[in-house]
């Protein structure tokens, strides 16, 4: 194959399909977002871009294949908080985490909801912390594996009310949000992208958020500060990464349609109904996502390791 230098091939840049890979199920937070951003930044760069569900290990999986695609342009990465939380999170992930990728930008910070099954017990959020703690060994919360955010969420959960719950796993908290409507699972914390819907229709039962004032979408649910539990403070963060290698001019040009996109009314107005806004355009950018992944890592890294959770 011809190598061909980045000024020409940029400069034409993109001239075919472009897969958007969403390391969860279809139909769970992450599919969504990506989804809203893709269609689009698919306008504006005149080019189809075709979402590919790759869920498992909590988001590594689908992660790992995009450090080993081509850094051509034509595949490109939405993931979240997980990136930065499953580089302390894995012993033996399949990439190093600020060596594999190049950075797009910031998407959007969702905020995330304790909920439970439709018919559990208690009534409010303190009810909720002290029946938990009784009846432990009795319930199972629903995750999306180690490195998803319901994973974190459920981890600091159960460090909060000093109680382990039995987790039940899944490929996405699509899938897992079947189960909790089902009331296979009891509880789950997840983005309000995936539960504002079945809030509304009283589906499931909501509890805190995880945002530190209430969010307008639900100005009774109180935050998890609220009852003390200070530890519960923090938004899911998404950004778009490319393969290590792809040309600064393609990030570029991405970065540009991610901003045009997250400019869109339609977009702001469909994140303002799933509890979540769109990142302002000088965080849509490479430098700003930089930035984020390595201070989250930082973050979350002795949080983990107190915790002393891991994955092998
Ligand atoms: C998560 O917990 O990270 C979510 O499940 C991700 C998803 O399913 O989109």
């Amino acid at each position: 194959a011809t190598i061909l230098t980045a000024p020409a091939f940029a400069q034409d840049y993109p001239e075919r399909q472009i897969t958007m890979v969403v390391p969860f199920a279809a139909g769970g937070p992450t599919d969504t977002v990506a989804r809203l951003v893709a269609e689009r930044m698919s306008a504006d760069l005149g080019q189809q871009i075709v979402i590919e569900n790759v869920g498992g290990a909590g988001g590594t999986l689908g992660a790992g294949n995009v450090a080993k695609a081509e850094p051509d342009g034509y595949t490109v990465l939405l993931h979240h908080i997980g990136m930065a939380t499953s580089e302390t999170l894995y012993r033996n992930l399949a990439y190093e985490t600020l060596d594999a990728f190049e950075y797009v930008g910031l998407v959007t910070e969702v905020p995330m909801v304790v909920t439970a099954r439709q018919d559990f017990e208690p009534d409010d959020f303190p009810a909720f912390v002290e029946y938990v703690k009784a009846n432990a060994d009795s319930l199972t919360l629903a995750n999306a594996g180690i490195g998803a955010a319901s994973h974190l969420c459920g981890m600091l959960l159960m460090q909060a009310l000093e109680v382990p719950l039995v987790t039940v796993p899944y490929k996405g908290t699509g899938p897992a949000m079947t189960d909790l409507l089902g009331g296979q699972v009891d509880i789950m914390c997840d983005q309000t992208t995936n539960t504002t819907q079945q809030i509304k229709a009283g589906t499931i039962k909501a509890y805190a958020v995880t945002t530190p004032e209430r969010l307008d979408l639900f100005p009774d649910l109180p935050t998890a500060a609220e009852s003390g539990l200070e530890a519960m403070q923090f938004g899911i963060w998404h950004g778009i990464y490319t393969p290590k290698g792809t040309p600064a001019e393609v990030n570029q040009r991405l970065s540009e349609s991610l901003q045009k996109a997250l400019a869109d009314e339609g977009v702001a107005k469909a994140m303002a109904d799933l509890g979540t806004a769109p990142s302002p355009a000088e965080d849509a950018t490479p430098e700003a996502l930089k930035a984020k992944l390595e201070s989250e890592i930082a973050r979350w890294k002795p949080v983990i390791e107190a915790a002393g959770v891991y994955a092998d």
